[in-house]
């Protein structure tokens, strides 16, 4: 199947999933999400411009801004950035339409963060063109956060989600849709992710020019304050730390073979 052959419906690009969403902010298997990334970012990133891709209603966005950083937010959906925007009034919100960044800055951002937005993004094509897209708005020595489900998210059970009745999913291969249900947000109709595997995640990003840096997939504790089920012993969030691909003296990206 084309990309252009794919349909899928954006999960968030309805007003009830929309104002579900406001309301969620780190509980349960969210947490694990969001843990560690102030030690990742602070690790790997230098400098303080940042854009938030998939900023839904601003949860990430407000985030990066209280470690101090200058975010614009941008997203395909007006419902989501409506709330975003409502909920934080003197942000910067943005929508943008698929690949088409430039306008924000070519080689200005020391910071690209997508917190569970390419889990929504389908086709190879779409997501190459896309992280293409925001691999030039990052300065040479810019870091790109991408963060998404594990292939294991959709055939166990967590704090945050049930997946048990949606025996597909163990069938899933990379672009296939893949369900899930949240239990931490009111409206608790099964939400559609596009699975994808480790090493389609490895390929893509060579693909779009990018170079892994590190990944990260972070473990409950068992003295953290949550019922953890599946949580401390597999992993329901990837994060991969991305940069430029190394370009030869006249700008020419080397790509690998
Ligand atoms: C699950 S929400 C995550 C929101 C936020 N990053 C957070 O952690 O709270 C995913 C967001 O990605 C957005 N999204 C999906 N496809 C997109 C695309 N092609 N370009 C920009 N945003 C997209 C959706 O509209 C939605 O707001």
């Amino acid at each position: 199947m084309t990309d252009a052959e794919i349909k899928f419906e954006n999960s968030w690009g309805n007003q009830l999933r929309a104002t579900s969403y406001a309301k969620l902010e780190f509980p349960n298997t969210y947490y694990l999400a969001y843990r560690d990334l102030p030690e990742i970012i602070n690790k790997h990133a230098t400098g303080k411009q940042a854009i938030d891709f998939g900023c839904g209603t601003g949860r990430s966005t407000r985030f990066l801004k209280l470690m101090g950083f200058s975010v614009t937010g941008i997203d395909i959906s007006t419902d989501m950035l409506d709330l975003a925007r409502k909920l934080d009034p003197t942000g910067d919100y943005q929508l943008v339409s698929n690949g088409n960044y430039a306008h924000l800055g070519r080689n200005s951002f020391d910071l690209i963060q997508a917190i569970f937005t390419f889990d929504n993004i389908p086709g190879w094509e779409n997501r190459t063109n896309i992280l293409e897209g925001l691999r030039d708005l990052l300065k040479p020595d810019g870091k790109l956060i991408c963060l998404d489900s594990t292939p294991e998210l959709y055939i166990n059970e967590w704090a945050s989600f049930t997946t048990k009745d949606f025996p597909g999913n163990r069938h899933a291969v990379t672009g296939d849709i893949v369900y899930d249900i949240m239990f931490d947000v009111d409206d608790t109709r099964p939400v559609e992710d596009t699975f994808w595997t480790r090493p389609d995640y490895i390929e893509l990003f060579r693909r779009a020019g990018l170079e892994i840096e590190a990944t990260y997939q972070p473990l409950g504790r068992m003295e953290e304050p949550f019922t953890w089920i599946s949580e401390t012993k597999i992993a329901p969030w990837m994060i991969f730390v991305l940069k430029k691909q190394a370009s030869d003296s006249a700008g020419i990206l080397v790509k690998p073979e």
